[in-house]
């Protein structure tokens, strides 16, 4: 089958792209030392979590209890749950699995450390723990520098069932950079507030064995930070136009996109495509500096035309400035604002190399968000 024969909407991968992003990640991560733990929230599917361990990824990352499940019935070992997991129906789940895989979690409350803690006792389970640390992006995380990380790994070591693994940061601020500049600045901030942590753990008599860092953006700064063991990134695999606007990427390095056909028009200098936003997501691109995107993703081989609209199964294209012979039936390839978001919403994703389809690749952990 020939890509032009697909139905429509479809989520496309272009493996060669796709391996050729992970690889580079890859080499950046061992270039300097680092481990590398892909966040596995991007594309939930087995096949591109096997490809990153092939290209020597130490384990995998996920973000919810129900992707844990999944990636560990999928024969996945080594995972790190980079999120705080509250309640004790999720305690009681992620312990299951604390005895089935390699398994680590974060956390950032003594509420979050006594549950854990008296659940790993009652069910004579060990689980390692991250100390999460907010490095600015202010979301989950103890403040750095705040003294409360090394408070909660005290608490931590009271539990006999925890084990501290060590230090993790999510740096997702960094998507509000600015400029090239101020990702580094961002960055670097990051790799010297880690460093200070680590310092604040060696005073206190604590070894922090991992530093747990990264987003797509951030790796290359990060993983050249002495303090960073290893880094996390997730959406380098398929890219995007917020990593486009964030020069994080090229055109030519987003392996993910959305076939769609024009349905009606063009009437007005608007067409409209089958895609909506149960396709595309309404997620905006993050805030970037270097293209002036605006709309909910970008069509390519046609610069001029902008995803103006979306409902819930059409997307309205405004291509008034566009020279592109376009009528009912045409169709087109768009690379979405947020590839996660896209992933989460499809069953499928169709593997291509070039023109030619090479397979279909199911979603497992699809709608996995509790
Ligand atoms: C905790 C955590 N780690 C790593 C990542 C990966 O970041 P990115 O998608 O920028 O590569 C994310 C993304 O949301 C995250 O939430």
């Amino acid at each position: 089958m020939r890509k032009g024969d697909l139905d429509t909407p479809a989520v496309i991968s272009d493996v060669e792209v796709l391996e050729r992003n992970i690889e580079r990640m890859a080499d950046l991560a061992a270039k300097n030392g680092a481990a590398i733990r892909p966040h596995s929230k991007t594309h939930k599917t087995r096949e591109i979590a096997q490809m990153q361990l092939q290209h020597g990824a130490c384990g995998i990352t996920v973000a919810k209890v129900s992707e844990a499940e999944v990636m560990i019935a999928e024969g996945f070992t080594d995972i790190m749950l980079a999120n705080e997991v509250i309640g004790q129906a999720k305690v009681d789940r992620l312990l299951e699995l604390a005895g089935q895989a390699r398994l680590s979690v974060a956390i950032d409350s003594p509420l979050g450390v006594s549950q854990l803690g008296r659940a790993a006792k009652r069910t004579g389970t060990e689980i390692s723990v991250f100390v999460d640390l907010d490095t600015g992006c202010g979301r989950c995380g103890v403040p750095a520098g705040s003294g409360e990380a090394v408070e909660l790994a005290g608490e931590i070591s009271r539990h006999r069932g925890l084990r501290l693994a060590g230090l993790m940061t999510y740096e997702g601020h960094v998507y509000k950079a600015r400029s090239c500049d101020e990702v580094r600045l961002i960055s670097d901030d990051v790799s010297r507030l880690v460093l200070q942590e680590i310092n604040a753990f060696r005073a206190a008599g604590l070894e922090v064995e991992v530093l747990s860092a990264g987003s797509s953006v951030s790796a290359p700064y990060v993983a050249a930070s002495p303090a960073v063991t290893e880094i996390r990134p997730g959406t380098y695999v398929f890219n995007d136009v917020t990593q486009l606007r964030l020069e994080a990427a090229g055109l030519e390095d987003c392996a993910l996109s959305v076939l769609a056909t024009v349905v009606s028009g063009p009437r007005n200098g608007v067409i409209v495509l089958d895609a909506g936003s149960k396709t595309l997501s309404s997620d905006p691109a993050s805030s970037g500096y270097a293209f002036d995107y605006v709309g909910y993703g970008l069509v390519k081989g046609m610069p001029g035309a902008r995803i103006a609209a979306l409902n819930e199964e059409h997307a309205m294209v405004s291509v008034d400035s566009c020279d592109a012979k376009i009528q009912v039936g045409s169709r087109l390839e768009l690379i979405p604002n947020h590839a996660c978001a896209v992933v989460n919403l499809h069953d499928e994703l169709v593997v291509v190399e070039g023109e030619r389809v090479r397979d279909v690749w199911r979603v497992v952990g699809r709608g996995k968000s509790r």
